[in-house]
């Protein structure tokens, strides 16, 4: 048997994971890195600390698995999305710290770019919000306030990329600045319609064309790690965003399939297939992972703070010890008791764009606990990927029948149950909640032919529980008012 080899870069933590031809888990190894916060609404990684976390992993992995570099045909890579790394091309040195998606420094240039009403126009290139989640305006301010930058980009010393380059360009001794088509989706700075780098974007945001990698589809044979990493050298065969790896995870292969993936953040994403959808509802059009020449697209929720609230529960409030407390520590109580939850300390993302909302906690009264807050907390969760359904709900062409969930918090039975039953249509959790990695090995294994093609991953995948609405629609009509008007209230002023 020989095995795939998934690398899953994410916001909180590096991960990897080694499957077995079935899709099956066969060993797993994770490791946390910093969180940096220079100011409010600034957050940032080390390069070099993902890089080295990750690469631990690696070892990690295969150490638990037992198995040599010869044993894989091949490895996927994933990553979080727009987080924006500039390098020196001769040294590898990263000229600033990693500036990570939930960064909001950039907001004042989205303003100005707003202004100049470029926003229709940025939204049709690219499919995109015109918002500081988004890497353009990360890469213009590191250009524009780290010194010596902007020169040395123009004398085309530097490479931009996202994590999966960086982690391309390390893996490979610089051999390879490349990306996938699916991040590069996520730059602001990539035609979605024309497949290709934007040289009015480029304009528009003074990014010299130079500082860019190469785009490939994302199930591709990029080219084959240095030997010293894992002990031998291995194809690197896919490369893929990790919300749109999770989605081909899933298998959500077909138009009108979508899924919700619990992590750090949350993203709903909508199999849109050879048609780009230019959303009505405040959602973005987005690249899918690509197999083959046609391009494939999704339209995309993205919820800024999903999981992290429960971090915040841990860290913030002191309220749990550990994030598997949360959801005993919501069940201790019936309801929110009217606490209301919103938790936008990034700001608000899909359907509302608020990039300075601030979070809230509403309702409070004296007969309020801790645990009122817990479930409040997870409510929000499940509340916000509601507002998404609906929106992607009226942009789609044909109702959504059910959500396929993956993820971390997708483990908590009591966030999915009130899920369904925000959602009224049932959400279904697979065997393999981890299909974000699966998706990336999924990409690679296709890339060697490991797997003949994607009707053969479909029958891989297994639901393992089904939660059906237990609600009326009144009620749930009900609870989505009030937090809208919580939303409108404290969030969108
Ligand atoms: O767009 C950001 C997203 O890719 C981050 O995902 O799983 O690290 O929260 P995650």
């Amino acid at each position: 048997m020989s095995y795939l080899l998934a690398i899953d870069q994410g916001t909180s933590s590096s991960r990897s994971m080694v499957f077995d031809e079935n899709g099956v888990i066969f060993a797993a190894a994770q490791r946390e890195f910093r969180q940096i916060f220079p100011q409010p609404g600034w957050i940032e990684h080390d390069p070099l600390e993902i890089w080295d976390s990750q690469i631990a992993t690696c070892r990690e992995v295969m150490a638990k698995a037992g198995l040599a570099a010869s044993a894989l045909a091949a490895l996927g890579m994933t990553n979080q999305r727009e987080t924006t790394v500039v390098w020196d091309r001769a040294t590898g040195e990263p000229v600033y710290n990693a500036i990570v998606w939930q960064d909001r420094r950039t907001e004042p240039l989205c303003s100005a770019l707003r202004e100049q009403g470029l926003a229709p126009a940025i939204a049709s290139k690219t499919g995109l919000v015109l918002d500081p989640y988004f890497s353009g305006t990360k890469l213009r301010w590191i250009l524009d306030n780290v010194a010596g930058v902007r020169a040395r980009a123009e004398r085309a010393e530097l490479a931009f990329g996202t994590i999966d380059s960086w982690l391309a360009w390390k893996l490979t001794g610089g051999r390879l600045h490349v990306t996938d088509v699916s991040n590069a989706s996520r730059t602001m700075l990539w035609n979605i319609h024309q497949g290709c780098w934007d040289a009015q974007l480029l304009d528009w945001l003074q990014i010299p064309a130079s500082l860019l990698p190469q785009v490939h589809p994302s199930s591709h044979v990029y080219g084959e790690t240095d030997a010293e990493w894992l002990g031998g050298p291995v194809i690197i065969g896919g490369i893929a965003g990790d919300q749109q790896a999770a989605l081909f995870g899933q298998t959500c292969f077909a138009p009108g399939m979508a899924k919700n993936t619990y992590g750090t953040g949350c993203f709903l994403l909508l199999n849109t297939g050879a048609q780009a959808v230019q959303s009505q509802n405040g959602l973005i059009s987005t690249a899918a992972c690509q197999v083959g020449a046609t391009p494939q697209y999704a339209l995309e929720g993205s919820v800024f703070i999903g999981g992290a609230v429960v971090q915040w529960l841990r860290d913030g409030l002191g309220a749990i010890g550990h994030a598997g407390e949360a959801e005993g520590l919501a069940a201790s109580v019936p309801d929110s008791g009217g606490v209301v939850f919103v938790p936008s300390f990034t700001g608000l993302g899909a359907p509302y764009w608020v990039p300075s909302a601030k979070g809230a906690i509403l309702g409070l009264s004296r007969g309020s606990t801790v645990g009122h807050i817990a479930r409040a907390a997870l409510e929000a969760i499940a509340f916000q990927s509601a507002a998404l359904l609906g929106a992607m709900t009226r942009d789609a062409a044909a109702p959504i029948i059910e959500l396929r969930v993956d993820g971390g918090a997708c483990a908590n039975n009591l966030l999915l149950q009130f899920q369904a039953d925000l959602l009224g249509i049932p959400v279904v959790r697979p065997h393999v909640i981890e299909t974000t990695a699966l998706g990336a090995a999924y990409l690679a294994g296709l890339a060697v032919g490991h797997y003949r093609d994607q009707s053969e991953l479909a029958s891989q995948w297994r639901a393992e529980r089904v939660f059906t609405p237990s609600i009326s629609r009144d009620q749930a009509d009900g609870l989505m008012h009030q937090w809208e008007q919580a939303v409108r209230k404290f969030a969108s002023s």
